[in-house]
Protein backbone atom coordinates (compact mmCIF):
# COMPACT_ATOMS: atom_id res chain seq x y z
CA UNK A 1 0.00 0.00 0.00
CA UNK A 2 1.66 3.32 -1.08
CA UNK A 3 1.54 5.88 2.01
CA UNK A 4 0.12 8.98 1.31
CA UNK A 5 -1.00 12.26 3.13
CA UNK A 6 -3.20 15.15 1.97
CA UNK A 7 -3.23 18.50 3.23
CA UNK A 8 -6.20 20.18 1.97
CA UNK A 9 -7.06 23.82 1.52
CA UNK A 10 -4.46 25.59 2.86
CA UNK A 11 -2.45 28.94 1.27
CA UNK A 12 0.05 26.89 -0.45
CA UNK A 13 3.29 29.28 -0.84
CA UNK A 14 6.04 27.96 -2.87
CA UNK A 15 8.64 30.41 -4.15
CA UNK A 16 10.43 28.28 -6.11
CA UNK A 17 6.91 27.90 -8.69
CA UNK A 18 5.63 31.53 -7.71
CA UNK A 19 3.26 29.80 -5.93
CA UNK A 20 0.73 31.42 -3.74
CA UNK A 21 -3.05 30.51 -3.81
CA UNK A 22 -5.19 28.28 -1.78
CA UNK A 23 -4.57 24.39 -2.71
CA UNK A 24 -4.00 21.22 -1.98
CA UNK A 25 -0.95 18.89 -1.71
CA UNK A 26 -1.09 14.99 -2.28
CA UNK A 27 2.43 13.24 -0.90
CA UNK A 28 2.94 9.59 -1.55
CA UNK A 29 5.57 7.32 -0.52
CA UNK A 30 7.57 10.34 0.78
CA UNK A 31 7.29 12.72 -2.64
CA UNK A 32 5.49 15.25 -3.71
CA UNK A 33 2.92 13.85 -5.72
CA UNK A 34 0.62 16.55 -6.98
CA UNK A 35 -0.16 20.42 -5.86
CA UNK A 36 -3.38 22.20 -6.91
CA UNK A 37 -6.74 23.52 -6.77
CA UNK A 38 -8.56 20.19 -7.39
CA UNK A 39 -5.71 17.91 -5.96
CA UNK A 40 -7.26 15.07 -3.64
CA UNK A 41 -7.55 11.35 -3.57
CA UNK A 42 -4.53 8.99 -1.19
CA UNK A 43 -5.88 6.67 0.95
CA UNK A 44 -3.96 7.90 4.24
CA UNK A 45 -4.22 10.63 6.64
CA UNK A 46 -5.68 13.85 5.59
CA UNK A 47 -4.89 17.09 7.36
CA UNK A 48 -7.13 20.34 6.74
CA UNK A 49 -4.70 23.67 6.49
CA UNK A 50 -7.31 25.59 6.04
CA UNK A 51 -5.85 29.23 7.30
CA UNK A 52 -2.71 28.24 7.55
CA UNK A 53 0.48 28.47 5.24
CA UNK A 54 1.94 25.28 3.77
CA UNK A 55 5.51 26.36 2.72
CA UNK A 56 8.19 23.88 1.36
CA UNK A 57 9.93 22.58 4.69
CA UNK A 58 12.10 25.45 6.39
CA UNK A 59 16.30 24.79 6.12
CA UNK A 60 18.30 26.49 8.84
CA UNK A 61 21.91 26.59 6.77
CA UNK A 62 23.49 27.09 10.56
CA UNK A 63 23.06 25.60 13.92
CA UNK A 64 25.32 23.50 16.94
CA UNK A 65 24.20 20.28 17.15
CA UNK A 66 27.08 19.41 19.54
CA UNK A 67 27.73 15.96 19.09
CA UNK A 68 29.72 14.31 19.32
CA UNK A 69 31.39 15.75 22.70
CA UNK A 70 29.22 17.88 24.28
CA UNK A 71 25.99 16.27 24.70
CA UNK A 72 25.82 17.86 27.45
CA UNK A 73 24.32 20.58 25.86
CA UNK A 74 22.57 19.05 22.64
CA UNK A 75 22.39 16.11 20.88
CA UNK A 76 21.49 15.11 17.30
CA UNK A 77 17.92 13.29 18.98
CA UNK A 78 17.20 16.95 20.79
CA UNK A 79 18.13 19.36 18.60
CA UNK A 80 16.17 18.05 15.80
CA UNK A 81 13.77 17.34 18.01
CA UNK A 82 13.80 20.90 18.32
CA UNK A 83 14.35 21.80 14.96
CA UNK A 84 11.35 19.91 13.69
CA UNK A 85 8.90 21.86 16.36
CA UNK A 86 10.06 25.13 15.11
CA UNK A 87 9.46 23.52 11.33
CA UNK A 88 12.89 22.81 9.73
CA UNK A 89 12.80 20.00 7.95
CA UNK A 90 16.42 20.16 7.60
CA UNK A 91 19.39 21.95 9.32
CA UNK A 92 22.85 22.36 9.00
CA UNK A 93 25.51 21.40 11.55
CA UNK A 94 28.78 23.37 12.25
CA UNK A 95 31.89 21.03 12.75
CA UNK A 96 32.81 23.09 16.29
CA UNK A 97 32.06 19.81 18.33
CA UNK A 98 35.06 17.65 19.94
CA UNK A 99 36.32 16.23 18.31
CA UNK A 100 35.66 18.92 15.37
CA UNK A 101 34.14 17.66 12.42
CA UNK A 102 37.62 17.53 10.79
CA UNK A 103 37.89 14.49 8.94
CA UNK A 104 35.17 11.82 6.91
CA UNK A 105 34.70 9.50 10.37
CA UNK A 106 33.23 12.63 12.53
CA UNK A 107 30.99 13.49 9.13
CA UNK A 108 29.93 9.53 8.94
CA UNK A 109 29.53 9.67 12.37
CA UNK A 110 26.74 12.41 12.38
CA UNK A 111 25.00 11.19 9.32
CA UNK A 112 24.35 7.83 10.91
CA UNK A 113 23.76 9.54 14.37
CA UNK A 114 20.92 11.59 12.35
CA UNK A 115 19.57 8.36 10.63
CA UNK A 116 19.05 6.98 13.81
CA UNK A 117 17.39 9.70 15.75
CA UNK A 118 17.08 12.85 14.18
CA UNK A 119 13.83 13.92 13.74
CA UNK A 120 14.63 16.13 10.66
CA UNK A 121 17.63 15.73 8.02
CA UNK A 122 20.96 16.83 9.11
CA UNK A 123 23.42 18.43 6.64
CA UNK A 124 26.70 18.48 7.99
CA UNK A 125 28.96 21.33 7.58
CA UNK A 126 32.93 20.32 8.14
CA UNK A 127 35.64 21.96 9.28
CA UNK A 128 38.13 24.37 7.03
CA UNK A 129 41.12 23.58 8.73
CA UNK A 130 42.66 20.91 11.45
CA UNK A 131 41.53 21.08 15.06
CA UNK A 132 39.72 24.66 13.32
CA UNK A 133 42.71 25.91 14.17
CA UNK A 134 43.40 28.08 11.22
CA UNK A 135 46.56 26.44 10.17
CA UNK A 136 46.93 23.14 7.51
CA UNK A 137 43.70 22.58 5.70
CA UNK A 138 41.25 19.90 6.90
CA UNK A 139 40.20 16.76 5.25
CA UNK A 140 37.96 18.42 2.38
CA UNK A 141 37.90 15.68 -0.18
CA UNK A 142 37.74 13.37 2.24
CA UNK A 143 34.60 15.10 4.07
CA UNK A 144 32.66 16.16 0.44
CA UNK A 145 33.42 12.04 -0.07
CA UNK A 146 31.48 11.55 3.15
CA UNK A 147 28.59 13.75 2.83
CA UNK A 148 29.81 17.49 3.95
CA UNK A 149 27.63 20.04 2.24
CA UNK A 150 29.68 22.80 2.65
CA UNK A 151 32.73 24.08 5.35
CA UNK A 152 33.50 26.58 7.93
CA UNK A 153 35.69 27.34 11.07
CA UNK A 154 32.47 28.85 12.43
CA UNK A 155 33.08 30.46 15.82
CA UNK A 156 36.63 31.25 14.55
CA UNK A 157 37.10 33.43 11.38
CA UNK A 158 40.58 32.12 9.13
CA UNK A 159 42.88 35.12 10.47
CA UNK A 160 45.46 33.95 8.43
CA UNK A 161 45.16 35.16 4.60
CA UNK A 162 47.45 32.29 2.77
CA UNK A 163 45.14 29.59 4.37
CA UNK A 164 42.10 31.20 3.94
CA UNK A 165 43.15 31.38 0.15
CA UNK A 166 44.33 27.85 0.04
CA UNK A 167 40.86 27.06 1.69
CA UNK A 168 39.06 28.80 -0.89
CA UNK A 169 40.55 27.19 -4.06
CA UNK A 170 40.01 23.68 -2.21
CA UNK A 171 36.42 24.17 -1.86
CA UNK A 172 36.05 25.54 -4.83
CA UNK A 173 37.38 23.07 -6.75
CA UNK A 174 34.39 20.95 -5.37
CA UNK A 175 31.94 23.56 -5.88
CA UNK A 176 31.27 23.51 -2.15
CA UNK A 177 30.43 27.01 -0.30
CA UNK A 178 32.87 28.13 2.17
CA UNK A 179 31.18 29.45 5.23
CA UNK A 180 33.21 32.03 7.31
CA UNK A 181 32.70 33.35 10.75
CA UNK A 182 33.99 36.87 10.02
CA UNK A 183 36.08 38.10 12.82
CA UNK A 184 39.54 39.75 12.81
CA UNK A 185 40.31 38.39 16.28
CA UNK A 186 43.71 40.97 16.58
CA UNK A 187 40.86 43.91 16.18
CA UNK A 188 38.98 42.48 19.03
CA UNK A 189 38.47 40.20 22.19
CA UNK A 190 35.36 41.37 24.29
CA UNK A 191 32.27 40.19 25.43
CA UNK A 192 29.59 42.69 24.11
CA UNK A 193 29.64 45.12 21.19
CA UNK A 194 31.86 48.15 21.57
CA UNK A 195 30.28 51.51 22.23
CA UNK A 196 28.81 53.28 24.33
CA UNK A 197 26.58 50.88 26.27
CA UNK A 198 29.71 48.57 27.17
CA UNK A 199 31.56 51.69 28.27
CA UNK A 200 28.52 52.38 30.68
CA UNK A 201 28.38 48.75 31.89
CA UNK A 202 32.17 48.22 32.61
CA UNK A 203 32.71 45.46 29.87
CA UNK A 204 35.00 45.01 27.27
CA UNK A 205 33.66 45.94 23.55
CA UNK A 206 33.57 44.05 19.98
CA UNK A 207 34.01 46.16 17.76
CA UNK A 208 32.40 45.91 14.38
CA UNK A 209 35.29 46.57 12.08
CA UNK A 210 36.54 43.03 13.43
CA UNK A 211 33.54 41.49 11.29
CA UNK A 212 34.30 43.99 8.07
CA UNK A 213 38.29 43.68 7.71
CA UNK A 214 37.57 40.08 7.49
CA UNK A 215 35.02 39.92 4.87
CA UNK A 216 36.60 42.97 2.71
CA UNK A 217 39.71 40.71 2.61
CA UNK A 218 37.72 37.76 2.16
CA UNK A 219 36.02 39.61 -0.75
CA UNK A 220 39.41 40.23 -2.45
CA UNK A 221 40.03 36.45 -2.07
CA UNK A 222 36.35 35.70 -3.53
CA UNK A 223 37.78 38.12 -7.05
CA UNK A 224 40.73 35.85 -7.17
CA UNK A 225 39.35 32.24 -6.62
CA UNK A 226 35.74 32.75 -7.48
CA UNK A 227 34.52 30.45 -5.20
CA UNK A 228 31.25 30.53 -3.37
CA UNK A 229 31.50 32.34 0.10
CA UNK A 230 29.01 32.83 2.44
CA UNK A 231 29.53 35.18 5.39
CA UNK A 232 27.95 34.14 8.48
CA UNK A 233 25.47 35.90 10.77
CA UNK A 234 26.08 39.31 9.75
CA UNK A 235 25.28 41.87 12.28
CA UNK A 236 27.10 45.30 11.14
CA UNK A 237 26.38 47.94 8.74
CA UNK A 238 29.33 47.85 7.61
CA UNK A 239 29.61 44.29 6.65
CA UNK A 240 25.88 44.26 4.82
CA UNK A 241 27.33 47.10 2.61
CA UNK A 242 30.86 45.26 1.99
CA UNK A 243 28.22 42.33 0.48
CA UNK A 244 25.78 44.68 -1.00
CA UNK A 245 28.91 45.91 -3.21
CA UNK A 246 30.73 42.57 -3.85
CA UNK A 247 27.04 41.12 -5.34
CA UNK A 248 26.84 44.28 -7.41
CA UNK A 249 30.32 43.32 -9.00
CA UNK A 250 28.47 39.98 -9.64
CA UNK A 251 31.20 37.99 -7.38
CA UNK A 252 29.62 34.79 -5.55
CA UNK A 253 29.09 36.15 -2.29
CA UNK A 254 25.92 35.62 0.21
CA UNK A 255 25.06 36.11 3.92
CA UNK A 256 22.87 35.01 6.11
CA UNK A 257 21.04 36.60 9.91
CA UNK A 258 19.97 35.53 12.65
CA UNK A 259 16.75 36.94 14.35
CA UNK A 260 18.13 38.51 17.62
CA UNK A 261 20.37 40.29 15.30
CA UNK A 262 17.13 42.56 13.90
CA UNK A 263 14.95 42.42 17.22
CA UNK A 264 17.72 43.37 19.84
CA UNK A 265 20.58 46.44 20.48
CA UNK A 266 23.57 45.98 22.59
CA UNK A 267 21.09 47.69 25.17
CA UNK A 268 19.63 44.20 25.78
CA UNK A 269 23.14 43.43 27.62
CA UNK A 270 22.22 46.44 30.27
CA UNK A 271 21.09 43.81 32.90
CA UNK A 272 24.00 41.81 32.20
CA UNK A 273 21.92 38.73 31.28
CA UNK A 274 24.36 36.33 29.95
CA UNK A 275 21.43 35.06 27.00
CA UNK A 276 22.03 38.30 25.42
CA UNK A 277 25.48 37.03 24.71
CA UNK A 278 26.88 35.49 21.04
CA UNK A 279 29.07 36.05 18.48
CA UNK A 280 28.75 38.08 16.84
CA UNK A 281 26.85 40.26 19.56
CA UNK A 282 24.14 42.23 19.62
CA UNK A 283 25.11 45.56 18.05
CA UNK A 284 23.58 49.43 17.86
CA UNK A 285 20.16 50.41 16.34
CA UNK A 286 21.53 51.74 13.33
CA UNK A 287 23.43 48.01 12.81
CA UNK A 288 19.85 46.32 12.93
CA UNK A 289 18.59 48.73 10.90
CA UNK A 290 21.04 48.02 8.02
CA UNK A 291 20.50 44.23 8.95
CA UNK A 292 16.46 45.51 8.05
CA UNK A 293 17.39 46.87 5.18
CA UNK A 294 19.44 43.90 3.69
CA UNK A 295 16.51 41.94 4.40
CA UNK A 296 14.38 44.03 2.51
CA UNK A 297 16.36 44.88 -0.55
CA UNK A 298 17.76 41.06 -1.15
CA UNK A 299 21.22 41.70 0.22
CA UNK A 300 20.90 38.90 2.64
CA UNK A 301 19.26 35.86 0.86
CA UNK A 302 18.71 33.06 4.20
CA UNK A 303 17.35 33.78 7.87
CA UNK A 304 19.08 31.08 10.17
CA UNK A 305 18.98 30.71 14.01
CA UNK A 306 22.97 30.02 14.75
CA UNK A 307 21.14 28.00 17.31
CA UNK A 308 24.03 27.53 20.20
CA UNK A 309 22.77 25.91 22.92
CA UNK A 310 24.61 25.93 26.44
CA UNK A 311 23.35 24.67 29.85
CA UNK A 312 22.58 27.36 32.77
CA UNK A 313 25.80 26.33 34.64
CA UNK A 314 28.08 27.20 31.93
CA UNK A 315 25.92 30.58 30.95
CA UNK A 316 25.78 31.45 34.97
CA UNK A 317 29.02 32.44 35.31
CA UNK A 318 29.20 36.39 35.30
CA UNK A 319 28.98 37.76 31.50
CA UNK A 320 32.05 38.34 30.70
CA UNK A 321 33.11 34.76 31.81
CA UNK A 322 30.01 33.41 29.68
CA UNK A 323 29.74 30.89 26.95
CA UNK A 324 28.88 32.69 23.14
CA UNK A 325 25.31 31.70 21.96
CA UNK A 326 21.90 31.74 22.17
CA UNK A 327 18.96 28.66 21.18
CA UNK A 328 16.76 29.66 18.43
CA UNK A 329 15.46 27.02 16.50
CA UNK A 330 11.61 26.93 18.27
CA UNK A 331 11.72 30.61 17.91
CA UNK A 332 12.66 31.66 14.44
CA UNK A 333 9.88 31.52 12.72
CA UNK A 334 7.84 33.70 14.71
CA UNK A 335 10.74 35.88 15.84
CA UNK A 336 11.40 36.65 12.00
CA UNK A 337 8.00 37.35 11.05
CA UNK A 338 7.83 39.49 14.21
CA UNK A 339 10.71 41.66 12.52
CA UNK A 340 10.01 41.40 8.93
CA UNK A 341 6.21 40.56 8.71
CA UNK A 342 4.67 42.73 10.98
CA UNK A 343 6.35 45.83 9.85
CA UNK A 344 5.95 45.04 6.13
CA UNK A 345 9.31 44.94 5.60
CA UNK A 346 8.81 40.84 3.49
CA UNK A 347 6.04 39.35 2.13
CA UNK A 348 5.07 35.70 3.17
CA UNK A 349 6.76 34.47 -0.49
CA UNK A 350 9.78 36.37 0.18
CA UNK A 351 10.02 35.12 3.96
CA UNK A 352 10.07 31.73 3.21
CA UNK A 353 12.03 31.83 0.31
CA UNK A 354 14.90 32.87 2.50
CA UNK A 355 14.03 30.06 5.05
CA UNK A 356 13.28 27.35 2.76
CA UNK A 357 14.21 27.72 -1.09
CA UNK A 358 17.64 29.87 -0.91
CA UNK A 359 18.84 27.80 2.24
CA UNK A 360 18.60 24.71 -0.20
CA UNK A 361 20.59 26.23 -3.03
CA UNK A 362 23.25 27.54 -1.17
CA UNK A 363 23.83 24.05 0.47
CA UNK A 364 23.13 22.41 -3.19
CA UNK A 365 20.71 19.87 -1.31
CA UNK A 366 17.09 18.41 -2.20
CA UNK A 367 14.15 20.68 -0.38
CA UNK A 368 13.60 24.28 -0.80
CA UNK A 369 10.54 23.15 -3.25
CA UNK A 370 6.99 21.67 -3.61
CA UNK A 371 7.87 20.71 -7.02
CA UNK A 372 6.51 16.82 -8.12
CA UNK A 373 8.44 14.61 -7.60
CA UNK A 374 10.68 16.34 -4.90
CA UNK A 375 10.84 14.77 -1.39
CA UNK A 376 7.93 15.27 0.58
CA UNK A 377 9.24 17.78 2.90
CA UNK A 378 6.73 20.49 4.41
CA UNK A 379 5.93 22.92 7.20
CA UNK A 380 2.78 24.19 8.07
CA UNK A 381 1.58 27.10 10.57
CA UNK A 382 -0.97 29.35 11.68
CA UNK A 383 0.23 33.15 10.35
CA UNK A 384 -1.98 34.76 13.02
CA UNK A 385 -2.55 32.53 15.96
CA UNK A 386 -0.36 34.10 19.15
CA UNK A 387 1.46 32.29 21.65
CA UNK A 388 4.21 33.45 24.28
CA UNK A 389 7.80 31.65 24.57
CA UNK A 390 7.75 29.53 27.52
CA UNK A 391 12.20 28.17 27.22
CA UNK A 392 10.87 25.64 29.93
CA UNK A 393 8.75 23.64 27.01
CA UNK A 394 12.22 23.64 24.53
CA UNK A 395 12.68 20.35 23.13
CA UNK A 396 16.46 21.35 23.14
CA UNK A 397 18.83 20.58 26.66
CA UNK A 398 19.70 23.70 27.20
CA UNK A 399 17.39 27.10 28.03
CA UNK A 400 19.97 30.12 27.08
CA UNK A 401 17.20 32.22 25.01
CA UNK A 402 16.75 35.89 25.64
CA UNK A 403 12.99 35.89 24.04
CA UNK A 404 11.38 34.11 27.07
CA UNK A 405 8.04 35.24 27.43
CA UNK A 406 7.70 37.12 24.41
CA UNK A 407 4.60 37.24 22.54
CA UNK A 408 4.87 36.14 19.14
CA UNK A 409 2.43 34.66 16.00
CA UNK A 410 2.85 32.03 13.95
CA UNK A 411 3.12 28.09 15.60
CA UNK A 412 4.41 25.93 13.26
CA UNK A 413 1.19 23.24 13.27
CA UNK A 414 3.08 20.33 11.34
CA UNK A 415 6.49 19.35 10.16
CA UNK A 416 6.49 16.79 7.44
CA UNK A 417 10.15 15.15 6.55
CA UNK A 418 9.91 12.63 3.41
CA UNK A 419 6.38 12.63 3.69
CA UNK A 420 6.07 11.79 7.47
CA UNK A 421 4.50 13.97 10.14
CA UNK A 422 7.65 14.25 12.74
CA UNK A 423 6.17 17.30 14.56
CA UNK A 424 2.76 18.10 15.37
CA UNK A 425 1.65 21.56 17.40
O1 LIG B 1 27.41 32.81 19.65
C1 LIG B 1 27.98 31.91 19.06
N1 LIG B 1 28.00 30.65 19.54
N2 LIG B 1 28.61 32.19 17.91
C2 LIG B 1 29.37 31.29 17.28
O2 LIG B 1 29.91 31.61 16.25
C3 LIG B 1 29.60 29.95 17.87
C4 LIG B 1 28.47 29.58 18.74
C5 LIG B 1 28.71 28.36 19.59
O3 LIG B 1 29.18 27.36 19.05
O4 LIG B 1 28.39 28.37 20.78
Amino acid sequence: MPQSLLIRNGRVIDPSQEIDETASLLLVDGRIEAIGRDVGGGSGEVIDAGGQIVSPGLIDMHVHLREPGQEHKETIETGTAAAAAGGFTAVACMPNTDPPLHDDTQVEYVLRQAARVGHCRVYPIGALTRDRAGRQLAEIGLMVRAGAVAFSDDGDGIADAGVCLQAMRYVGMFGKLLIQHCEDRTLTGGCMNAGPTATRLGLPGMPGIAEEVMTTRDITLVRATGTRYHAAHVSTAGMVDAVRRARAEGLPVSTEVCPHHLLLTDEACSTYDPNTKMSPPLRSAADVEACLEGVRDGTIEALITDHAPHTHSEKEVGFQNAPFGIIGLETSLALFAKALIDPGLQTWPQLIEKMSTRPAQLLQVPGGTLKVGQPADVTIFDPEREWTIDVERSRSLSRNSPFDGWQVRCPVTATIVGGKVRYRG
